[in-house]
């Protein structure tokens, strides 16, 4: 299918999904549904939906997709103190950033600078880390995600020390979790006393010293949202290291399995089960790194393997355009393998990075599909 077609379809299942559970910020499907009686096990994709609300504003102009984008926007405000979450940049980047950008309120600008203070408030001074939402002790690769809006708020209000800490992090999640070879762990554990990187763990992956999909697609993508922020090359170096793993080991047909040591031989949930929601963001990263990279030929690289993805993704094996009930968009996403949480379902932020590449491929013109 097209990309703009996928974006209709896309827009379609929003709108029928804000119509039928109006004011829900939902995280995964339960059979393809929405409505999950499952636990959230942290409340983290509030800025999925409504970031989606504004990527079909600004691609479409839609009035319609801009006041629904408000409303849900505002309902996820008071979430700029929420000190119990790690991911206040999933929650505003996506929505109050558009929308300051816009309008040029300046009480949008406070929010978005509120939310990069209460996520600097996770520092840890010993470790030079921002902790995660699970303890003190843990450092989450998923942070390299949220990180920019310190940076943003930094930025926007000159505050030296705001800047320290999300460097310090940065190179922190660098010098631990990030291997040599580009592979990343989904969580650092620290010693409290003397700050001390102790090991390598997990709690979404397959195994503490292997290499889950999406963490290393949140480092590829989050590296590269701090290139674009700082303009340090170090920071660069880290996403393109990353990409080089990506490209290295991604299947032929461009979706990766929820772990790259998941046996592919084996059954899912633990052995072969595709994970969309990894594809899609990294597509959207690396369709960005694309135009950061100062080597032609790897910006080629990694533009053609963004493409090889959202090719796959917009056929009916993913997109869920020919699957009769199903609530989401994109299908085989995979939220928590070890809680059995949303697994091989939609899930909120494989539908904002789909939606987020699908555009910026369509808005450069990029597609490559029929
Ligand atoms: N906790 C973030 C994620 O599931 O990727």
């Amino acid at each position: 299918m097209p990309y703009t077609a996928a974006l209709e379809f896309a827009q379609r299942q929003v709108a029928a999904l804000i119509e039928r559970h109006p004011d829900y910020f939902p995280i995964y499907t339960e059979c393809g549904r929405w409505r999950h009686g499952g636990e959230l096990w942290t409340d983290w994709t509030g800025g999925f939906l409504a970031g989606m609300m504004w990527q079909f504003h600004l691609r479409t102009g839609d009035p319609t997709w801009r006041e629904r984008a408000e409303h849900y926007s505002r309902l996820l405000e008071h979430r700029q103190h929420d000190r119990n979450v790690h991911d206040l940049g999933f929650i505003f980047l996506n929505t109050y950033l558009p929308w300051y950008e816009l309008s040029g309120e300046k009480h949008l600008h406070d929010v978005l600078i509120q939310a990069g203070r209460t996520l600097a408030m996770r520092f840890q001074e010993r470790g030079h880390y921002l902790r995660s939402f699970v303890a003190p002790e843990s450092l989450f690769i998923d942070i390299m995600m949220n990180v920019p809006i310190i940076f943003y708020a930094a930025n926007e209000s000159g505050d030296d020390d705001l800047r320290r800490v999300a460097l310090a992090h940065c190179r922190t999640t660098r010098d631990t979790i990030v291997r040599p070879d580009g592979s990343t762990a989904h969580e650092g554990i620290f010693d409290l006393e003397t700050g001390k990187f102790l090991r390598e763990s997990t709690h979404q992956g397959l195994a503490a010293n292997s290499r889950w999909a999406r963490g290393l697609a949140w480092s590829l993508y989050g590296y590269s949202k701090v290139y674009a922020l700082t303009g340090l090359d170090e920071m660069l170096e880290v996403s393109e290291r990353n990409a080089r793993f990506w490209l290295d080991h991604l299947p032929a047909d461009g979706v990766p399995l929820w772990d790259f040591d998941a046996d592919s031989t084996a059954p899912p949930p633990r052995g072969a089960q595709k994970e969309s929601s990894a594809g899609a963001i990294a597509a959207s990263g690396l369709l960005d790194l694309a135009t950061q990279t100062k080597s032609p030929d790897r910006a080629k690289a990694y533009r053609e393997t963004a493409l090889r993805t959202l090719d796959r993704l917009v056929t009916p094996d993913y997109l869920a355009s020919e699957t009769p009930g199903w609530e989401g968009i994109l299908k085989h996403g995979v939220y928590h393998t070890a809680k059995n949480l949303g697994v091989d379902e939609s899930v909120m932020w494989g539908e904002f990075f789909f939606v987020e590449a699908l555009t910026k491929a369509a808005v450069r013109s990029l597609t490559t599909s029929p």
